[in-house]
């Protein structure tokens, strides 16, 4: 195997690992709070607050970068093999892939731009007043099931994708 294929191979482990660490957070929330509630998360006692909140921290970081390896890995996948254009046009044999690339990179704007500015309040990662946290909890909910739904989508997507429609 040439240098451009160990790349390509490493690549496409790193996009699964991403994608299991991603996901699987995603879908532990969905059985762990499968309806919405509107509370808030205990405050930590004080004695305590910072070691959760650093874990707190901790967790959610990880699934979030994960989701940067899960994109990174996946264009430099479509780099190699000189399908950007095919799968973004959604042409010719790309079409599935391209689907796929198109509802997750849509995943990971939700998750950045939505989900993330929104759940740093909710968490009490940066201050907010409690009104205030309490809306955030809602869009934080939504936003998530949104992620939970398009996962479907472009799980089935990307193995049409690599496997043939
Ligand atoms: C965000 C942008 C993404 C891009 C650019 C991308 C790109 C790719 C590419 C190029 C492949 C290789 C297909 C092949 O080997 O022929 C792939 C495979 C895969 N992707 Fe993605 N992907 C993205 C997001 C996701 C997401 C969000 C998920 C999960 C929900 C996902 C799940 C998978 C799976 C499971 C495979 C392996 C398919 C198989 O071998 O059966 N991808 N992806």
């Amino acid at each position: 195997m040439g240098a451009t294929g160990l790349l390509d191979l490493l690549a496409r482990y790193l996009h699964l690992a991403g994608v299991l660490v991603w996901v699987g957070h995603n879908w532990a929330n969905v059985v762990t709070r499968p309806f919405y509630r509107r509370v808030l998360p205990d405050d930590p006692p004080e004695a305590i607050r910072e070691v959760l909140l650093a874990a707190s921290r901790r967790e959610h970081g990880v699934f979030r970068y994960a989701s940067l390896a899960v994109l990174a890995s996946g264009l430099l996948m479509l780099w190699i093999r000189d399908e950007i254009v095919g799968a973004l046009t959604l042409s010719g044999p790309a079409f599935w892939i391209g689907l796929g690339v198109w509802t997750g990179a849509a995943m990971v704007l939700n998750l950045w731009f939505v989900l993330w500015p929104h759940q740093k309040k909710t968490l009490g990662f940066v201050p907010a007043p409690v009104e205030e946290r309490l809306r955030c909890t809602r869009i934080t909910f939504v936003s998530s099931r949104v992620n939970s739904v398009l996962s479907l989508a472009t799980l089935f997507f990307m193995v049409m994708g690599a496997h043939g429609g």
